[in-house]
């Protein structure tokens, strides 16, 4: 056997991402950066003679890592993106350094069954019907793609349409309803699956973006034939979650007059609400309905890429995703074949992060972990209402906090987007904007583990000194 000199290459990883775990509570959570600097450091042609291993990753790590947003160093708010649990990062290393080809049961046992468990931990801990199907790909937009992949299957076969085997060319139309402010993964997710994205049916969403569900009821009273309604757990300007109950029982109405429904829910950070005694009310109803996409890389802290794809129709959902080959050895639903339930064929274990990240913290871990993420989102409120400078817009329910930077001369706008790229450049917190009602906000999202009350303090500081 071909043997590498593994020790030297450990050596050189791991040293440097010691070095820098070690260096994030006080490393710039974000550099703004010179994009030719890098290419002067890592591009180039490909050279005709290769160099040791060894060499190559201790200049990547040399090179890239003055480069590294901090996004696991509790002071980094923007988008949605979490931190880094131990538990996941150790996993990890175990499933690079294990290398498995985690498409087929057969093929690496140990970890689909890793897999399996953390699958019915995942639903456990969300309260969602254990009997439910689990997929694990790499984030909400797989997710979403991989649970309206077995909704589009569900709702044509009960029409007598098997997608998979005819397409859509010729297939009875199905109605697309989905509320107004969606995220844009749905229709990106609805365009991959033939949908287009100017036939979905938009209905409106109120002053908390929650979507109007009598206005959902109306939509439905006026369509016929096989449905598809997305609504969503958690909203990314918002942190809004809709009422599911209503939403459920619209759909109820909608199957009883004789039109096959699927309703979805994105929820990519919300529909760990449902895992704390402090917000589970949120989410009441939820478990009525027919698919849930979440992520594991955001609320829950595992490293990326994460997603989960979570369906009520088992039957559906494999339907929609596998596939089969002479040459495979396919355990035919006996154990699971985790290319039954993501697009992926073959793929990396990325459930073993999943579960261990589960394990550690446990079920009252996970409970406290997301009540502490919305108590500092709540804090940031207090402290930027409090100074004067600011307003938060939205009521804080999770973990977003909206915020408008009170301009002197009144140019809001203007102002927040400046606040917002001063405190980039200043480095001790990042924070990201966005456009709700034709204005300009700033968004916090609180989302890591690691994030603490001092933290917020020194990123609430870095905020107004930036905002003068
Ligand atoms: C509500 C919602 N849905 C979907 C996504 C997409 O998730 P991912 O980036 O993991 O694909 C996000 C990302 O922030 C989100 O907030």
């Amino acid at each position: 056997m071909k043997q590498s000199n593994w020790d030297k290459i450990i050596e050189a990883a791991m040293g440097p991402a010691g070095e820098y775990l070690a260096s994030l509570p006080d490393r710039p959570v974000y550099r703004p950066t010179d994009p030719d600097r890098i290419r002067a450091l890592v591009g180039g042609p490909l050279p005709e003679d290769g160099v040791d291993a060894v060499e190559v990753v201790d200049a990547l790590a040399r090179s890239i890592e003055p480069h590294v947003t901090a996004h696991a160093s509790g002071r980094y708010f923007g988008f949605v993106i979490g931190g880094l649990h131990p538990a996941s990062f150790g996993a990890d290393l175990l499933g690079v350094t294990w290398d498995q080809n985690a498409g087929l049961y057969a093929v690496a046992q140990g970890v689909a069954i890793v897999e399996e468990v953390a699958a019915g931990w995942v639903l456990d801990v969300l309260g969602l019907p254990s009997n439910a199907s689990v997929g694990f790909v790499t984030g909400g937009q797989m997710a979403n793609y991989t649970c309206l992949a077995a909704a589009r299957h569900r709702v044509l076969r009960e029409v007598g349409w098997d997608v998979e085997a005819q397409g859509l060319q010729g297939a009875p139309k199905v109605n697309i309803v989905v509320k107004s402010e969606r995220h844009s993964t749905i229709p990106r997710a609805l365009r991959l699956l033939g949908f287009g994205d100017s036939t979905s049916t938009l209905v409106p969403s109120d002053a908390d973006s929650r979507i109007d569900t009598e206005e959902l009821e109306r939509t439905l009273a006026g369509l016929e034939g096989p449905t598809i309604v997305c609504v969503e757990a958690g909203n990314i300007n918002h942190g809004s979650f809709d009422d599911y109950s209503a939403v459920a029982d619209a759909a109820d109405r909608h199957r009883t007059r004789g039109n096959p429904t699927w309703v979805h829910v994105d929820g990519a950070f919300g529909l760990w609400a449902a895992a704390s005694a402090a917000t589970k009310h949120l989410t009441a109803g939820m478990d009525r309905l027919d698919s849930w996409s979440t992520d594991a890389h955001k609320t829950l802290n595992v490293g990326y890429d994460s997603g989960v794809a979570i369906c009520r129709h088992p039957a559906s959902h494999r339907a929609s995703m596998s596939i089969q080959a002479a040459y495979l050895v396919q355990a035919d639903g006996a154990a699971r074949d985790q290319m039954d339930w993501n697009p992926e064929f073959s793929r990396r274990a990325r459930g073993l992060a999943v579960y261990a990240t589960l394990r550690s913290l446990g079920r009252a871990g996970v409970d406290e972990m997301v009540e502490r993420l919305c108590s500092l989102a709540r804090l940031f409120a207090v402290r930027l209402t409090g100074s004067g400078k600011a307003e938060v817009v939205n009521d804080v329910v999770f973990n977003q906090v909206l915020v408008r930077w009170i301009a002197p001369d009144g140019n809001h706008n203007d102002f927040t987007d400046q606040v917002i790229t001063k405190v980039q450049q200043d480095g001790t917190a990042y924070f990201s904007g966005t456009t709700w009602n034709g204005h300009r906000f700033m968004r916090i999202s609180v989302s890591d583990w690691a994030t603490d009350e001092s933290d917020v303090e020194r990123a609430v500081a870095a905020l107004l000194r930036c905002a003068g």
